[in-house]
C-alpha cells in the first residue's frame, strides 16, 4: 500500500489526538466494535440482494415525479400523492392520521393540515398513518400495513416482479392481472379510488375502481369523458411521449396504467440507504457513536442472551421480515369498521379471515425511522423511546397511554396536543388497545409470539437503542437540497394543479 508522507503526518496526529483525548474510551469502542464483527458475521449483515433500481433523472421517474405532485389525480383537484408523502416529511407527512381530501388548506401539509366537514375542523377521516414511500424499491413481498397488495412469487431483489401480485382488485391468494409489473406499480392504483384520500365523494361515486381510474387517466390525457373536467392548460400530452417514446396520440398513450407505471418508477428511485450503520457496516469504525454500537448489540441479540431481539422480526436490508405479527401498539382513529364499536382495526386478519392474525400488522421498515414518526399503523406512538418501551413491558405502555389521556395518550401527538378536547377525542381506543394487548398475552401465554413478555432493559438501555435506530437515516433525507431532485419545481408544472406544498407558517417544503 503506498501511503503519502503528508498523509502519513496527518493520520498520526489525528490518533494521538484521539487517544489522549478518549483514552480508555477508544479502547471500550475498540471492544464493541470486535463484539459486533462477530454479530455482523453472524447475521450476515452485509450481504444484500442485487437491485436494478431507477435512476430520478431518467425520463420515467421524471414523468411520475409529476404525477406524484399533481391534484389533477385527485377526484376533486384537492389531494395528491405528494399530499401524503412529501420527501421533505420523510416520504410520509408528519401526521399520525393522514388528512387527504376536504382539507383546511389543499396545499399545506404535515402539522396543521386539518380535515373539515364543511367550514367544521374535524378528525382526520383516514384510518392509518401513512408509511413512507423511500425505498420503496426495497419491498419484495408486501405492500401496506396489512399487506393486501402482495407478491405471489416472491423473488429477493424482484420487488414483486417475479411473477403474480395479489391487490384488493382480486381475492386473497389469487392474482391481479391488471396488477402492472412490480409492487409499487399494482400499489400505485388504489389511492386513486380511495374516497377519503384522493377520489372525494362525488367523482365517479358509486362506480368501480377501474372507472376511477380510466376517467382520470382521460382527464390528464384531455380526452374523451376526461375533457369535462377542464384540466386547462398542460404538457402532458409531451411529457408522455417523452417518458414511453413515440408520437402516439392521447387516448391510446395516456392509459392508468402508464400513469401507474411512472408513478412506481418515481417511488422507486427514492433509493436512501447510506446511513451512518451501513457506513459502519462498510468499514468505517467512526461513522456510530458509541452508544449506537451498544444499542447495536442489544438489537441483534436474543432476549435470553441478554439483548432487545429485535432482529426477530426487523430482518434484513430493509430491517423488516415483511411479515405479520401481533405487537399491540395503541389503536386510535376511525379505525376499518371491525370490533363492537365499529372504531377497531384488525389488521392482517382482514385480508385472510383467520383468527391467528387479528391484529397483526406488517412488520415495519425500520430505515430512515428518525423522519418517519410519529410510528405505528395508527401514528399513536410520538417518539422512538416510547416505541422501544413499548418493547420493554407492553402492559404498562398501554396503561400508561389510556390512564390520563391529558399527559398522554393521545394528547402526546403533535396531531392532536393543541385541542382543548385531545382526552377525549378516541373514547374507544382504550377498549381497542386492551383488546389487541390481550390478543398479544395470549400468544405469548401459548409461547407463538417473538414479542418477548417483558425486556429487563435500564433506561441507558433504552437510550442506545434509540441511538441505534436513528443511525439509520441517512443524512439525505434531512437536507432539503439533497432532496431537491425529487421535488419539481414550481414553474416547472405540467398543469395548473401542481401541489407546491408549503407548512403551517407558510414556508415552501
Ligand atoms: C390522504 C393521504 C394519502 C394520499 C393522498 C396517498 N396516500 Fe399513500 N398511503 C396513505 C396511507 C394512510 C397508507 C397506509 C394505508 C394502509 O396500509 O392501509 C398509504 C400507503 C402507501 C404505500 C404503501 C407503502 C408501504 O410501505 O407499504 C405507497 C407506496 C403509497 N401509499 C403511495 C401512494 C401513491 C402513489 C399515492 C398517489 C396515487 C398515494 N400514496 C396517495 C396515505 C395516502
Ligand atoms: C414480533 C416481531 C417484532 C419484534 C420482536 C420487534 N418488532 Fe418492531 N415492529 C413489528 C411490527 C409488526 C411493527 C408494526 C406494528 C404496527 O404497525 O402497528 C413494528 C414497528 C416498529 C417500529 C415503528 C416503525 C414505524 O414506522 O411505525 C419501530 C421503531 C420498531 N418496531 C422497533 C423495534 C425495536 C427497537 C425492537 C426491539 C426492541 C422491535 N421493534 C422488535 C414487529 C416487531
Amino acid at each position: 500500500m503506498k501511503i503519502t508522507p503528508i498523509l502519513n503526518t496527518l493520520s498520526a496526529t489525528f490518533f494521538i489526538i484521539t487517544l489522549s483525548a478518549c483514552g480508555s474510551n477508544s479502547d471500550q469502542s475498540s471492544e464493541l466494535d470486535n463484539q459486533l464483527s462477530e454479530i455482523i458475521s453472524t447475521h450476515n449483515l452485509n450481504s444484500h440482494p442485487q437491485r436494478d433500481l431507477p435512476n430520478i433523472n431518467d425520463a420515467l421517474p421524471q414523468l411520475g415525479k409529476k404525477l406524484f405532485f399533481t391534484k389533477a389525480l385527485g377526484g376533486d383537484f384537492d389531494s395528491a400523492c405528494v399530499t401524503c408523502h412529501h420527501p421533505v416529511l420523510g416520504g410520509g407527512d408528519d401526521l399520525s392520521l393522514s388528512v387527504g381530501v376536504s382539507s383546511n388548506d389543499d396545499d399545506l401539509l404535515g402539522l396543521g393540515r386539518i380535515h373539515m366537514n364543511g367550514t367544521t375542523e374535524s378528525l382526520p377521516s383516514v384510518p392509518r398513518n401513512a408509511p413512507t414511500v423511500f425505498n420503496l424499491g426495497l419491498w419484495d413481498s408486501t405492500l401496506f400495513h396489512d399487506s393486501r397488495v402482495e407478491s405471489l412469487n416472491v423473488v429477493a431483489g424482484a420487488n414483486g416482479a417475479s411473477g403474480d401480485i395479489r391487490t384488493p382488485d382480486s381475492t386473497f391468494d389469487q392474482a391481479d392481472n391488471n396488477a402492472g409489473r412490480n409492487l409499487a406499480a399494482a400499489q400505485a392504483r388504489f389511492p386513486v379510488t380511495s374516497a377519503d384520500e384522493m377520489r372525494g365523494f362525488t367523482f365517479e361515486s358509486g362506480e368501480n375502481n377501474q372507472s376511477v381510474r380510466d376517467h382520470l387517466a382521460a382527464r390528464i390525457g384531455n380526452y374523451g369523458e376526461g375533457v369535462a373536467d377542464g384540466i386547462g392548460a398542460n404538457s402532458w400530452l409531451v411529457e408522455f411521449q417523452t417518458a414511453f417514446g413515440g408520437a402516439t396520440a392521447a387516448e391510446d398513450l395516456i392509459t392508468y396504467d402508464r400513469i401507474a407505471h411512472a408513478l412506481a418508477e418515481y417511488e422507486r428511485s427514492m433509493v436512501f440507504t447510506d446511513h451512518p450503520w451501513q457506513q459502519y457496516l462498510d468499514g468505517n469504525k467512526d461513522a456510530i457513536s458509541d452508544s449506537a454500537k451498544k444499542g447495536a448489540q442489544l438489537f441483534f441479540t436474543k432476549p435470553k442472551d441478554g439483548g432487545a431481539g429485535c432482529v426477530a422480526c426487523h430482518t434484513g436490508q430493509l430491517f423488516t421480515d415483511e411479515k405479520h405479527h401481533t405487537v399491540a401498539y395503541p389503536q386510535i382513529g376511525v379505525g376499518k369498521g371491525n370490533g363492537t364499536n365499529g372504531t377497531d382495526d384488525f389488521g392482517r386478519m382482514r385480508e385472510t379471515g383467520e383468527e391467528n392474525d387479528k391484529y397483526a400488522f406488517r412488520t415495519a421498515s425500520l430505515l430512515n425511522i428518525a423522519v418517519t414518526g410519529p410510528y405505528s399503523h395508527a401514528g399513536s406512538m410520538p417518539t422512538l423511546t416510547s416505541v422501544v418501551r413499548h418493547y420493554v413491558n407492553q402492559t404498562q405502555s398501554i396503561n400508561d397511554f389510556v390512564a390520563n389521556q391529558n399527559d398522554m395518550g393521545v394528547c402526546n401527538l403533535p396531531q392532536f396536543e393543541d385541542m382543548s378536547d385531545c382526552a377525549t377525542l378516541y373514547p374507544n381506543a382504550e377498549a381497542n388497545s386492551k383488546a389487541a394487548l390481550a390478543k398479544l398475552k395470549a400468544e405469548q401465554l401459548a409461547g407463538n409470539s417473538l414479542v418477548p413478555k417483558n425486556l429487563a432493559l435500564s433506561d441507558d438501555q433504552v437510550d442506545h437503542i434509540v441511538a441505534f435506530l436513528e443511525a439509520l437515516t441517512d443524512p439525505c433525507v434531512t437536507d432539503r437540497e439533497c432532496l431537491a431532485p425529487w421535488i419539481p419545481n414550481a414553474q416547472d408544472s405540467a398543469d395548473n394543479h401542481q401541489l407546491n406544498a408549503k407548512d403551517k407558517n407558510g414556508l415552501a417544503l
